[in-house]
């Protein structure tokens, strides 16, 4: 058992659902890493930090955001659509409000990322667009406040419960390989 200080150790691809916990974290961190850059500079001259800080954060939801948007609709939600339990069929409303929540997201991030890019190239982003993206930022923070509680409390919950271990394992090799790591778990 390796040691871990000041963090939960993360999920491994065999406990999918706990990877995906471990993502909403990643980007609760990320996006509150936008806003705090976006906030204190403005769209003045970013310091090193700030700059530093900015591009991890694009880029992390750039490359990486998105196969954790792929593992929900394309992983867990046509799995649970399929399934004809019961206790399955309340949230299946619940998916379909999940997946137009993530289109609308995605068209807010590439929004957020020209904006940004924009701010990084130039050395300073006009008080309109600077506006903009503090307004873009605080209305996906609300949306995602919401959207990873219904995931959280209600999805995701159910999946763990109803999925058996064969689905289990074939989402984790499915979200293992769209990160580009392969070998079977
Ligand atoms: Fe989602
Ligand atoms: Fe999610």
């Amino acid at each position: 058992m390796p040691v871990v200080i000041g963090a939960k150790p993360q999920a491994d691809f065999s406990n999918p659902i706990g990877v995906l916990h471990d993502c909403h974290r990643r980007i609760e961190r990320f996006l509150s890493v936008l806003i705090r850059v976006t906030e204190a500079a403005g769209g003045r001259a970013l310091n090193d930090e700030q700059r530093v800080a900015m591009n991890t954060a694009l880029r992390y939801f750039r490359e990486a955001a998105p196969k954790h948007t792929r593992d929900e609709e394309d992983s867990i939600f046509p799995r649970l659509r399929a399934m004809e339990r019961e206790e399955v069929k309340p949230v299946i409303g619940r998916v379909d409000a999940l997946e137009n929540d993530h289109s609308r997201l995605d068209a807010d991030h590439a929004e957020v990322d020209r904006l940004g890019q924009a701010w990084l190239d130039a050395g300073t982003l006009p008080q309109a667009d600077a506006a903009r993206l503090a307004e873009l930022l605080a209305g996906m923070a609300r949306i995602y406040e919401q959207h990873i509680a219904i995931e959280e409390r209600e999805v995701f919950p159910v999946a763990t419960m109803v999925l058996g271990e064969p689905d289990r394992k074939s989402i984790g090799n499915e979200m293992a390989k769209r990160r580009g790591l392969h070998g079977s778990l």
